[in-house]
Formats: C-alpha cells, structure tokens, sequence
C-alpha cells in the first residue's frame, strides 16, 4: 500500500477488508491512531487490522472499562481507547511510556483526544461520513 490512501467504504465489510489490508502491510511495529466520530467504525476497522496481522478478530472488544485490551500473538496488539479517558495523566499513571516501548502493535481509538503524547512516527487513520458512505484517510502507511 502507498503512503496516503483514501478508500471509500460503503459497508462494515469494506472497513473491515481495509484494515486487514493495513495490518497484513505492517512490517515493524507500528503505532496506529483511529479517529473518527461515535459509531464511524474505529472498532470494525480494529478488528480488521488485528484479521490482517493474523490473530483472530473475535478477540477485539472496545476497551470500554480498562483504557486498554491486549492481544497476545506474534506481535501482539495492544488495543487503546480514549474515549473514557478524560486527561492524559490517566495514561501515563497506567503506564503510557512503558506500553509505547512494548513490542506489540498500538491501536488507539480516538488518539487525537490527546493528540500530543502520540509518538511522531505513527500511521494517522480518519473515518468520515458522506452521507450513508465512509470515507477513510490513512496518512503515513509505508
Ligand atoms: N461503512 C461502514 N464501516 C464500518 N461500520 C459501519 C459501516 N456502515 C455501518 N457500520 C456500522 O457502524 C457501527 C460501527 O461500530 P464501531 O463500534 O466500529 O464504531 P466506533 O467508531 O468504534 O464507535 P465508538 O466511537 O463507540 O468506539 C457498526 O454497528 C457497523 O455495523
Ligand atoms: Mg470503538
């Protein structure tokens, strides 16, 4: 996939698609930030890249009560949202920096919450609406 791509998705299965196409590109470990409104698809999309990373997408739930899920495999993933979380001091006391240096693939639902504590060197994800469609931006994809 190239650097900056917009997709157009229709349907939970092209998001889906889309990001177990993200998740098979991925070659180092790789810090992916999701954005997008309620209900815009972060979590489909989620489930897709952990598809295409090879563990099984059932095991991805929004991390509605513990800011994080974790994943295991090789590599594993660590599934962030912020949606709950109401200031960045939250995250460094569960230990922010100490999952940035961790092994495993970071997803990160609504990143941009606290846009400055993200590492530079990330893929940006952005879904939108357009009317009954969704439009999605990745920024940054090698
Ligand atoms: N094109 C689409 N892509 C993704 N999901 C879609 C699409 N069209 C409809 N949907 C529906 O929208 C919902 C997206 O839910 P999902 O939990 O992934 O959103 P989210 O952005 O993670 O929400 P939240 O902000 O609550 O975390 C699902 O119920 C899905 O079936
Ligand atoms: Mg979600």
């Amino acid at each position: 996939m190239s650097a900056n791509q917009v997709v157009e998705c229709p349907s939970e299965e092209d998001t889906f698609q889309l990001g177990k196409r993200v998740g098979r590109s991925l070659l180092v470990k790789t810090f992916i930030a999701v954005n997008g409104e309620l209900g815009m698809g972060k979590t489909v999309l989620c489930r897709g890249i952990v598809a295409g990373i090879g563990l099984h997408p059932d095991i991805v739930s929004s991390p509605t009560f513990t800011i994080v899920n974790e994943y295991p495999g090789s590599p594993g993933v660590l599934h962030f949202d912020f949606y709950r979380v109401n200031k960045s001091i939250e995250l460094f006391q569960i230990g922010w920096d100490e999952y940035l240096e961790r092994p495993e693939v970071i997803l990160v639902e609504w990143a941009e919450k606290f846009e400055s504590i993200l590492p530079e060197k990330r893929i940006d994800v952005s879904i939108n609406e357009k009317g009954d469609n969704r439009t999605i931006i990745i920024q940054n994809l090698n």
